[in-house]
């Protein structure tokens, strides 16, 4: 198991996630809008999960609980036992877009997170090391509007991973990207996720982007959000695309989300 093989290497570097009976909901002018459903999901550490769901089922609104930018109204959240209460350097979120800030240089731009920590002066090197891992160090001095999307993706990467996070939160963070850069970007996500070891949290649209990466894959029925099947992806990385056990993971995948998979 690549999970269990990357804790090893990496015993301290991926946290435990115990998301435990979550509920939510949002008040639209006084109507309550339920959007998660007693949903629970326990990540080990190192593990990397997939969420697929319709649009608009609370996908995002989980990552957001898991980030602790929001609270949930029911049931708790965990990193390492501890209760998610706030956002933490440790459980970092990319977003779609990479909100680049236009008139900071990239390397300005990855070295926003220590910078707002106080502690640039003395972790510049995490900077370096942090475009380094995402192969842009050559860019450090560029401008976000010199950069391409897949290459500003990447600054949104290395800004996330200068962080050191023990959880990583992507939310759909390949969605806008041409179909080569996305491939070769998602290579670039396992390459990332097998070295660093962090526990990662992926919501993507593509049923097939979610058995290239991840070692679990969890669908979810339209909102409100609850569990309606937890999927083992027993595969070796580099996976093939055309693997026939990946192949009928769609299908079942596509299945679940109520689509035919005749192609
Ligand atoms: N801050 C908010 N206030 C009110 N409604 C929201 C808010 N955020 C999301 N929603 C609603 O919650 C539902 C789930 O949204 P979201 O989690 O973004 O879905 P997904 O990411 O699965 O597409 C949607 O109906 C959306 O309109
Ligand atoms: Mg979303």
């Amino acid at each position: 198991m690549v999970a269990l093989a990357e804790a090893i290497t990496h015993p301290a570097a991926g946290a435990a996630l115990d998301i435990e009976q979550v509920g939510h909901a949002f008040d639209i002018d006084g109507t309550e809008l339920p959007v998660l459903s007693d949903v629970s999901i326990s990540v080990e550490p190192g593990e990397f999960v997939a969420l697929l769901g319709p649009s608009g089922c609370g996908k995002s609104t989980l990552l957001r609980l898991v980030a602790g930018l929001d609270r949930p109204k029911a049931g708790t959240l965990r990193e390492d036992e501890a209760r998610i209460t706030r956002p933490h350097p440790s459980r970092v979120v990319v977003f779609q877009d990479p909100t680049l800030f236009p008139w900071r240089s990239v390397w300005d731009n990855v070295a926003l997170g220590l910078e707002a920590q106080g502690i640039l002066k003395s972790q510049r090197h995490r900077v370096d090391a942090a475009l380094d891992l995402v192969g842009l160090s050559s860019f450090r001095n560029a401008y976000p509007h010199q950069l391409s999307g897949g290459m500003a993706q990447r600054v949104a990467l290395a800004r996330a991973l200068v962080n050191d996070p023990k959880i990583l939160i992507l939310d759909e963070p390949l969605g806008k990207l041409d179909s080569l850069t996305r491939i070769t970007m998602q290579a670039e996500l396992v390459a990332l996720w097998q070295r660093k070891g962090f526990t990662t949290l992926l919501v993507t649209h593509d049923a097939e982007e979610a058995l290239v990466l991840a070692n679990r894959v969890i669908v979810f029925s339209d909102r409100p959000a609850r569990v309606k099947a937890d999927i083992r992806v027993d595969r070796p990385y580099p996976r093939h695309r055309g693997d026939p056990y990946l192949a009928d993971l769609r299908r079942q995948i596509l299945g679940l989300l109520g689509l035919d998979a005749t192609w």
